[in-house]
């Protein structure tokens, strides 16, 4: 039952995208990273340029932020020499290194600054360009390709996707170049002060990297299954939301409310756990640092000890001794040593969420294309003269549905496809409008096979009001000028006029600029279906299709929509599809469709003296 709203889906993806905190949370592999992963790259071609000075500016700008507490123990030692009444310190050098660390840091803000505001741009040029590339292959993808997907998926990629790829360059691409700076530079610093601290530092990194990695393992499980839960209570409010009245008509309300609390406890566990182990992570990363910064502390004072004996300055690498003010710089750098080394596990894992996201535009932007018309023929002015022949097609190829169908319409004449629901109807207007290509035989108008012709050039050609009344939220005029801008309103109110649609605009509270919307009340279905004929009548067409217009109809509007129906089939051919066959007794060829072949034709005395199928179907009806 409520299930029918798959049209109007907001991208909700089930499944892990988004949820958690710090970017661990939608933990979501790439099906083919290394593919993918090549093609990320060619994207990121565009912003070869500042990509590359990001990384130069952000090299000077660490360097400038490692070198620092490198005068800083300079600085310190100095004051502590000082302090002992060492004859070889001097004030000044204290000064120097102060200013030098003031013009550092300086020179480090500057640089930062620059490479993320590039770094800010490129993000945004790159989801630009799939934005446009994607905007560009969804014009050119067959109506199949929708057919086959919800339509909320491809918004998602359009709309969560790209937006992920872009938020992931900005940020993450950053992380991941300072990290990696920040690693090597501070690791050249910390062997240049000292070896064996800096052996101490690197035994002591397996223990933060391993706790880590424990804790994201399995924050990663829960937030995954709270990504999936939460879709899953997504879907339902939506389904249950939107479909309001059918839950209330059938008395669901409390199956409902039941299904949404076991929806919402399972959520409401999973979210628990997740936050458990996320809240985990924090203090035992904490742990294994302070726990370093003890023994690090404990053994340069050792050091240091060991070097005031020595005489306070200046030793070698592989020395045992420290000058007093590296302590405080070592414990510095162990801190930016270890946390770039964590962090880039999580840079990972965000990175192949984004490859994943990457992966679905490829998919897109990859997807076939419709066949290309080889254009050879242009449609001028038509008389409207349609044959059809050997017509075989199915919309999938193991299912085919028309089978060898032929027919002739003569030019300016009405013509009426009746036929049970299922029987091919829709198709065969489907196929005139060529949004589906034939498997073979073909369609002519005026002699002209519409393979030939570009597809533009056909649809403006024709036009066609369907059961669905579609309408987009903007103003009547708007919409009634959709087919043909050039519209004149003085053609567009008198054909208003004869579609007896004129009046009720008017009533409305601004008229032909009143705005309509999906939720629009103030607009029957009835209303709503007039002014999409008279939009139809506006384009011009050569050709006019009405593909059930008046179902979903009371009978007093019925009887407007037939005579508006009459006005846009006048001087042209047009092709009606009708429930009601009191609607096409009139027609002057009825094509009568069962199975996905016309079985019958002929107008209505022909038929019904055959005594056939239309025979029956009428009598069915009017007995
Ligand atoms: N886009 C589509 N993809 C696959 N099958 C389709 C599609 N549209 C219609 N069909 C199938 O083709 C058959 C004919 O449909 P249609 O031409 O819409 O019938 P109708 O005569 O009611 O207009 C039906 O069995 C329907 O399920
Ligand atoms: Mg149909």
């Amino acid at each position: 039952m409520a299930n029918s709203s798959n049209t109007k889906r907001p991208p909700v993806r089930k499944g892990p995208m988004g949820g958690g905190p710090g970017g661990m949370g939608g933990f979501e592999k790439p099906k083919n990273f290394k593919e993918t992963f090549k093609k990320f790259l060619k994207e990121l071609k565009v912003i070869k340029t500042p990509l590359i000075l990001t990384i130069i500016f952000s090299i000077i700008a660490i360097s400038m932020s490692i070198l620092a507490p490198r005068i800083m123990g300079e600085a310190l030692t100095e004051i502590g020499l000082l302090l002992f009444g060492n004859e070889n310190a001097s004030f000044t050098t204290i000064i120097t290194c102060l200013i030098t660390m003031g013009c550092l840091y300086a020179i480090n803000f500057v640089f930062s600054l620059i490479s993320q505001i590039l770094m800010g741009k490129a993000s945004v040029k790159v989801s630009f360009n799939l934005r446009e590339k994607l905007k560009h292959k969804l014009s050119k993808l067959p109506l199949n390709y929708y057919d086959t997907r919800e339509t909320g998926d491809v918004l998602s990629v359009f709309v969560n996707d790209v937006d992920n790829i872009q938020t992931s360059l900005q940020q993450s691409l950053n992380q991941l170049i300072n990290c990696v700076i920040t690693v090597v530079g501070v690791f050249v610093m910390m062997i240049t002060i000292n070896f064996w601290l800096t052996l101490i530092v690197l035994c002591l990194l397996p223990l933060s990297l391993l706790l880590t990695g424990f804790v994201m393992k399995h924050s990663q499980k829960y937030f995954t299954r709270q990504a999936n839960d939460l879709g899953d209570v997504n879907g339902h409010i939506e389904e249950i939301y939107t479909n309001q009245k059918t839950v209330k008509a059938y008395t669901n309300e409390q199956k409902a409310i039941s299904e949404f609390k076991e929806k919402n406890d399972r959520l409401y566990e999973s979210g628990r756990k997740s936050n458990f182990y996320s809240g985990l992570l924090m203090p035992l990363i904490n742990f294994a640092n302070n726990f370093g910064y003890v023994v690090i502390s404990l053994v340069s004072c050792i050091f240091v000890l060991k070097g005031l004996e020595l005489g306070g300055k200046g030793f070698g690498i592989f020395d045992f001794a420290l000058e007093i003010g590296y302590v405080v710089t070592f414990l510095n750098y162990s801190q930016q040593f270890t946390q770039p080394i964590t962090q880039l596990a999580q840079i990972f894992s965000v990175f192949q969420t984004t490859l994943a996201a990457s992966e679905r535009v490829f998919e897109v932007l990859e997807a076939e294309e419709e066949v290309a018309t080889v254009v050879t023929n242009k449609l001028g002015k038509l008389e409207g003269h349609i044959t059809f022949e050997n017509l075989t097609f199915g919309y999938t190829p193991n299912k085919i549905l028309l089978k060898n169908v032929n027919c002739d319409i003569p030019k300016g004449k009405m013509v009426a496809i009746v036929g049970p629901t299922g029987a091919g109807k829709t198709t065969i207007v489907n196929l005139i409008m060529r949004f589906y290509e034939l498997n073979s035989g073909k369609i002519t108008i005026d002699g002209i096979d519409i393979k030939t012709v570009s597809r533009e050039n056909l649809r403006e050609k024709i036009g066609m009001v369907l059961q669905d009344t579609w309408l987009f939220n903007g103003t009547i005029k708007d919409n009634l000028k959709y087919g043909n801008v050039n519209v004149s309103d003085e053609e567009m109110i008198e054909v208003c006029k004869s579609v007896h649609a004129h009046h009720f605009i008017t009533t409305l509270e601004n008229g032909y600029d009143t705005v309509i919307n999906e939720t629009a009340t103030n607009i029957s279905q009835g209303q709503k279906q007039l002014l999409t004929i008279a939009r139809a009548i506006l384009a011009h067409p050569d050709i006019m299709i009405l593909d059930e217009a008046t179902s979903n109809i009371d009978t007093r509007t019925e009887i407007l929509i037939q005579k508006a129906m009459k006005i846009a089939m006048e001087n042209r051919t047009s092709f009606v599809i009708a429930h009601r066959l009191s609607t096409i007794v009139n027609a002057d060829k009825i094509l009568v469709v069962n199975n996905g072949n016309i079985v019958e034709q002929g107008n209505h005395n022909e038929l019904m003296k055959q005594k056939g199928f239309y025979f029956n179907l009428y009598n069915s009806q009017f007995s």
